[in-house]
């Protein structure tokens, strides 16, 4: 007879093993099946070893600047390998951490490939056979892989997804070319910019970080130049072909054809829902623009199948896959929500998302809650307060003045809505602003708060002031 579980999760990623840990601490007899590694993109293919490689390789280009702060460093070097070897093993810590937090909450951890049968059963095939499960409850986190576009020459063998590139040990990245200018593509720029190669990024849209506000966009683009880092923008791959001297990418840019030489080329166009093998005959689901429908309650079209993460339609980030597990094992077992995805703040009538967007660049970029263009397509009327990192004093100390703070506030409330932040340590700073519109803080509560001296954050307490300044307000 099978098994039952209360809820059986299928994909073992931040989605399935954060919804795992919560529905076995709320008391249900939970299952978390996965067909590869634990701890699914983020752990082994995307966040921790992206930021481990980030992290080795800006530590490599400071050592090349610290003239400047009085040291000498005469005879720097990196090891691609041993660099590579020191991600592995940040992923293996934190996979080990994943899987000791599952294991000692409770929930059976099903190693397998499991499809999704009639009758909420699912069917779990690995090496050592078959095995069938029966569940009150399923929940589908198989998240997504790279999109490999269709241009002649993408299958070549030095064309690379960065799954393939996480996955390199030997050094071949004197030239680069990363097709896409994403997420993915300005991480990976930065991390073999860093290492000196030769990085061009070709994007297809006017601008880097396409949903991105254009002014951050262009600071962005501007750094990435001045750092050497060239960047062909409304530019149309056309083909990649083998020549002895390496690949060629031939594009079309300004009304002409281009050629671009390197020794690999990154193809970073996007990333897909995984739904390979998940339905069996028997099952269908409801689609939408490739990806599995679901409601605002993340319920599919099938009673009792919901969908989290990467494989539904929302943002593709690991802390929104987290924040729905939680969301609909809390519905499930019917206790108070303890996090919100979005919020409408007292006397408004618009969703802000509260949902922070980090990108590991340098300088670091950060935002939440919504962009001025955005306020304006919700006729919600703003004034903004900006500040310009020139004249922060720990950017003074750490020579990194080319970032800015931009706040939103609504303009009769003097409620935040919208954060906007460049500059080192801003994938940190972006939670207080995340917490302050969560809680629908005014710029007069968030003055309140002290903020240390020097730090980065006082650009905040800045930005607050320059609102006053822009509202006539006589406090300043
Ligand atoms: P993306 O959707 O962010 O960017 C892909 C870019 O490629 C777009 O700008 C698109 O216009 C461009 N593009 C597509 N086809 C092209 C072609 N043939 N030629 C030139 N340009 C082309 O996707 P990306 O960067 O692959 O990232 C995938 C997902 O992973 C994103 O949703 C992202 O949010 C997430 N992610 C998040 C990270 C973070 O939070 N720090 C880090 C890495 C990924």
């Amino acid at each position: 007879m099978a098994k039952h579980y209360d809820i059986f999760i299928i994909g073992g990623g931040p989605g399935g093993y954060t919804a795992a840990f919560k529905a076995a601490g709320l008391g249900l007899k939970t299952a978390i099946a996965e067909k590869e590694k634990l701890g699914g993109t983020c752990v082994n293919k995307g966040c921790i070893p992206t930021k481990a490689l980030l992290h080795a390789s800006s530590m490599f280009a400071a050592f090349q600047s610290c003239d400047v702060f009085g040291v000498s460093a005469d005879f720097i070097s990196f090891d691609f390998k041993k660099m590579q070897d020191y991600k592995k093993r940040s992923v293996k810590e934190y996979r080990k951490e994943v899987r000791e937090s599952i294991e000692n909450a409770g929930v059976d951890y099903i190693e397998g490939t499991a499809t999704i049968r009639r009758g909420r059963t699912v069917e779990v095939n690995s090496p050592s056979g078959k095995d069938y499960y029966e569940a009150d409850h399923i929940i589908i986190a198989t998240g997504a892989k790279p999109v490999i576009p269709d241009i002649p020459g993408a299958m070549l063998l030095g064309v690379l997804t960065s799954d393939r590139l996480l996955a390199s040990d030997t050094w071949n990245y004197d030239r680069l070319t990363i097709i896409g200018g994403g997420v993915i593509g300005v991480e990976f720029a930065t991390i073999f910019q860093a290492l000196c190669s030769h990085v061009t990024i070709i994007e297809s849209r006017e601008h880097l970080l396409g949903p991105m506000d254009n002014e951050v966009s262009e600071v962005l683009e501007n750094e990435l130049r001045r750092k050497g880092i060239a960047v062909q923008c409304e530019a149309k791959v056309l083909e990649i072909r083998e020549e002895e001297q390496g690949l060629i990418c031939v594009y079309e840019a300004d009304g002409e054809v281009r050629t671009i030489r390197s020794g690999q080329i990154l193809l970073a166009a996007g990333r897909k829902p995984n739904l390979d093998g998940l339905f069996g005959r028997d099952v269908s689901l409801a689609m939408e623009d490739g990806c599995l429908k679901t409601d605002s309650e993340f319920r599919t079209s099938e009673p009792g199948i919901y969908a989290i993460g990467d494989v539904t339609a929302g943002k593709m980030l690991a802390h929104v896959a987290a924040a729905e597990g939680t969301y609909v094992v809390e519905k499930i077992a019917g206790v108070h929500h303890t996090i919100r995805l979005s919020v409408v703040p007292n006397g408004m009538f618009v969703e802000l998302p509260v949902v922070p967007g980090c990108i590991y660049t340098e300088p670091e970029i950060a935002s939440v809650g919504i962009t001025v263009e955005e306020a304006k397509a919700h006729n919600m009327k703003v004034r903004c307060g900006r500040y310009s990192m020139s004249g922060n004093g720990k950017s003074i100390i750490t020579r990194e003045q080319s970032g800015f703070i931009h706040l939103i506030f609504e303009e009769y409330s003097g409620t935040i809505v919208g954060a906007q932040i460049v500059c080192p340590r801003a994938t940190d700073m972006i939670s207080e602003m995340a917490t302050a519109i969560a809680n629908g803080l005014t710029a007069d509560q968030l003055m309140l708060a002290m903020r240390a001296h020097p730090t980065y954050s006082e650009g905040i307490t800045a930005a607050i002031e320059n609102y006053y300044e822009a509202k006539g307000d006589e406090r300043l």
